[in-house]
Order: C-alpha cells, then structure tokens, then sequence
C-alpha cells in the first residue's frame, strides 16, 4: 500500500457545499483522508451554500450521508469528532458579494495558507463566483480554484467560462476536474503501458485489430431526469470520461509524468480524431433511449416515465466508432459505448490483438480467440490477458482460452481509495496533472459539437433499448457490419 504523505495546512472552500456532491462524494473523500491522517491539524473545510442552515443541522446532513457510506470501524464517535472539528458552514448566494461578509470573515487571518475554492455548482456560475473571490480580495498566493464537470455545455459556452475563469486565476491554479482521471485503474493505465516494456512494441496497428472502450451504468437518471434531459450522454459522458480514456490509450508516451508533458500527447490524440460530421454520423454513432425493462430481475422505469411521460429525443446510451489519423493507428477503429440502465455496471478498455498470422491449428479455428487485453475500471479492477492454451491431458490436441487474471484488489490488498480522494490531494497539493488543461476541455467540447450539430441535421433519431440489455440493436450492427462484436454482447 503506498504510504500517505500529509498535505500542507489548508482552507478548502466549497461553494454548493450543502449539496448532492459535497455532501454525497466531497465529504466521504475527505473523511476518509482525515481518517488516514493526511490532513493536517487546524485544516478547515467551510462549506457556502444558499440554504439557511444552523452549524448543527449542517453537521447533521453530512453525518447522515458519511454513514451511509462509512463502515462501523470507520465511522466512529472519535473519527467523527476529528473531522467535524474542520467543519463550517456559511450562507452566502453566491451571485450577491454583497453578502459575502461571512466567508470574508471567516478568512480573514488565514491568508498564509493553502485556500481552495471548489466550485461544485452549476457551471452558469463559474464565471460570477470566479469574478466575486478576485472582486472580494480572496484570491491569496496559494489559491485554486476547482471546477466540476461539466466545465460548459458546449464549445462557446466552455470558452466563455474559462475566459472568466482565466481573467481572475491562472492556468496552472484552475483544476478542472474529471474524476475519472483518479480512479485507481486509469492511473494503472498509465502504469501498465508506461512502466512495462512488454506492451509498447505491440501497441500499434501493427498488432492491435480493434480497441473497445465501454462504460456501462446500470442505474437509470433517476433524480437527475430534468437536468439530463438538457445534456444527454454524449455531453455527460463522452465529452469528458470516454474522452480521456481514449486518450490515455492511445496517446504516444510522454517524455515524463509533468503534467503539460502527459496533457500535450493527449492534446495530440484529440487532433488526430476525425471528425464525425453529419456524413458520417448514421454509420459511426448510435444513440439510444432506455425502455421499461428489469436489472437484476426488478422491473425499472423507462426514460421517459421518468419523465413523466413527456416525449424527448435526449439519449441515454452512445456508441461511437472512431478514428485516430495518424501513424500509430491508423486503420484501427475505436469503439466507444456508455449508457444508463445496461444490464450492469461495467467499465473496461479492451485492446483486442490481432489474429495469429499463420495458424497450424487449422482444425481448432473454431475454439480459437486472439489475444485480448482487458483493463478492468469496475467494479473489480483489474487487468486480464487473454492467452491461447492446450486444453492439459494426454488426449488430442486441444486449445482452450485461459486468462491471465490479475485483480487490483487481492493483488494489494488494500482498500480503494474513491478518485475524489486522490483528486482532493492534488489540488492542495498544486498537481494539475490529473486534471483537464483548456485547451483539452475546449477541443473536446468542439469534437462533440460537431456530431451533435450531425445528428440534428440528419434528424438521427433515438433507438429504443431495453433496460437491462446492452444497449440497442443497431450498436451491436455497427460492429457487425465490421465483422466485429462487443465484449460483452
Ligand atoms: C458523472 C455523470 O460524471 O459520472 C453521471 O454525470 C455518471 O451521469 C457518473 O453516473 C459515473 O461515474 P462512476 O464513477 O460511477 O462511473
């Protein structure tokens, strides 16, 4: 288990600190950092929020979550104790400075240390409460500010947040966040290709025939109908998460682990994506929408029950076929998919190697698979490699697949630290390197514009799919037409 190294002593300013986020994913992450003593004493987490809510009522809503997600040996009255010493809670609206005096008044004194200013807002209001802290006089020497996807809703709209942004903090203190980028196995990505020398040579389209990327989700919206029903998947999902998982496969290896040095071959891989415009959409994009259906054997919703019965053309599910034009890849196509309410929830990468050249088991091709590489995000992460072998025994000839299992979990032992943990730390740290540069979120949001300006040109309607499945018939078709299937079907 690597060893925790403590953080300097900190303030960290949670605007939309009484909500879903915070409350839900913010203050489990840094409990569990207090908990394994990486916080230093004296560190102070103060909380800002449009509700009228006494110190106790606030400490109560944080417990209540803390325990839903804390075991018994973690949550206990002395860990408790400890951490909600460092906790406050302020009413401000973040639109109105002018009733600012509270947090003002709550920093004041503290201008040596480490302030962290988390915007887990809508990001409409990026750009006032950027504005607001510079206008107040509480940008210190050692801020950052964060910012929670989705940076924008577009490319204009992400522009214009990072120009307002930008006019008050710089580049290297705004840490835009995709919390993917701290999970454990995309971090062993990085590992695996990086700091093995046996992948590299093969890591080509030299060798590799097809790379599938799937993150599935069998939770439906849920809550969040209203909202989603703006964004959809391709804007919640793929502009950010299966963006940056492509890119960290299939980027060429950085000269070191600096963080401009791992965004600019990211950058790179972003430049090469073909476009998919309005020509291409029909035969390289699927969306889809989940019907009534059952997970695990319990009947769930369909979107637009949850809906209320509204109609929409808001996608819940994306496949995607790509292209990356340039040396390393060219030819080899990118199949990306995510949605809500597949049959469960499953992420994994999968590089699919080619076929052996010359087979002289002619009479076993039935059996015969080729080598794959899956790199496993969830739920137990890990990473496979599928090998060809002889079934053992003394009768005939037989081969038979066999895995190469490694699980991150057994293999350490340890327990797996949530990304916002690890994210946390490297914003009190100052380590953007896990974190969106502009230019990434900005070309990203301009990539997925394009499909979306295709799709409502060409009016490409929404597939239904049941839930429960692996999304609509026609994703499995796109890599049909190819001669190509999804792992899994
Ligand atoms: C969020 C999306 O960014 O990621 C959600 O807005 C999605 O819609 C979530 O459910 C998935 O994250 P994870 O870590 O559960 O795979």
């Amino acid at each position: 288990m690597a060893k925790f190294v403590p953080v300097d002593i900190f303030d960290l300013v949670i605007f939309g600190g009484a909500g879903d986020l915070a409350l839900r994913k913010l203050m489990p992450a840094l409990f569990h950092r207090d908990l394994d003593g990486q916080l230093p004493a004296g560190s102070r987490i103060i909380s800002v929020g449009r509700s009228s809510l006494s110190r106790d009522e606030f400490l109560g809503m944080v417990c209540e979550s803390l325990k839903k997600k804390l075991t018994e040996s973690e949550y206990t009255s002395e860990s408790w104790q400890s951490f909600s010493e460092r906790l406050q809670y302020i009413e401000a609206d973040a639109l109105d400075i002018s009733r600012w005096q509270g947090l003002k008044d709550a920093l004041k004194g503290f201008e040596d240390r480490i302030r962290v200013f988390y915007l887990a807002t809508a990001p409409s209001l990026f750009g006032a409460i950027a504005t607001g802290l510079k206008q107040t006089g509480l940008i210190n020497d050692e801020v950052r500010i964060v910012l929670e996807k989705p940076v924008g809703n577009d490319h204009a709209s992400a522009r214009e947040i990072n120009d307002r942004v930008g006019e008050c903090f710089a580049e290297d203190s705004i840490f835009r966040i995709d919390h993917y980028l701290g999970k454990e196995t995309v971090q062993n990505l990085l590992a695996l290709r990086f700091a093995n020398s046996l992948f590299e040579p093969l890591w080509n389209r030299g060798n590799i025939d097809h790379v599938q990327i799937t993150v599935a989700e069998d939770l439906g919206v849920g809550g969040r109908v209203e909202f989603y029903d703006q964004v959809g998947t391709l804007r919640d999902m793929v502009q950010n998460h299966m963006m940056q998982l492509l890119c960290l496969t299939a980027m060429e290896p950085p000269t070191n682990r600096d963080s401009n040095a791992v965004r600019d071959e990211k950058m790179k891989v972003l430049h090469a994506l073909k476009p998919i415009g309005v020509a291409e959409v029909k035969r390289h994009t699927v969306r889809g929408q989940y019907q009534a259906g059952a997970i695990d054997g319990e009947a769930v919703d369909g979107y637009l029950d949850e809906l209320g019965g509204k109609d929409s053309q808001t996608e819940t599910f994306v496949a995607l076929k790509l292209q990356i034009d340039n040396w390393r890849w060219s030819n080899v196509p990118f199949y990306l998919r995510t949605g809500k309410r597949l049959k469960q929830k499953y992420s994994e990468i999968i590089i699919q190697f080619q076929e052996v050249p010359h087979s002289i088991f002619p009479e076993l091709t039935e059996s015969h698979n080729a080598n794959r590489l899956s790199i496993r995000l969830q739920p137990d992460e890990g990473v496979k490699l599928s090998l060809m072998l002889k079934d053992p025994g003394p009768g005939g000839f037989e081969l038979r697949p066999v895995s190469l299992d490694l699980s991150f979990a057994d293999a350490s032992g340890a327990r797996y630290p949530d990304a916002y943990e690890r994210l946390l730390i490297e914003v009190i740290r100052g380590n953007p390197s896990l974190f969106m540069r502009r230019d990434e979120v900005e070309f990203a949001w301009e990539w997925i514009d394009e499909i979306i300006a295709g799709w409502e040109e060409s009016q490409q309607p929404v597939e239904d799919y049941v839930a429960g499945t692996w999304g609509p018939t026609a994703s499995s078709l796109m890599l049909d037409r190819d001669d190509r299937s999804w792992f899994p079907k």
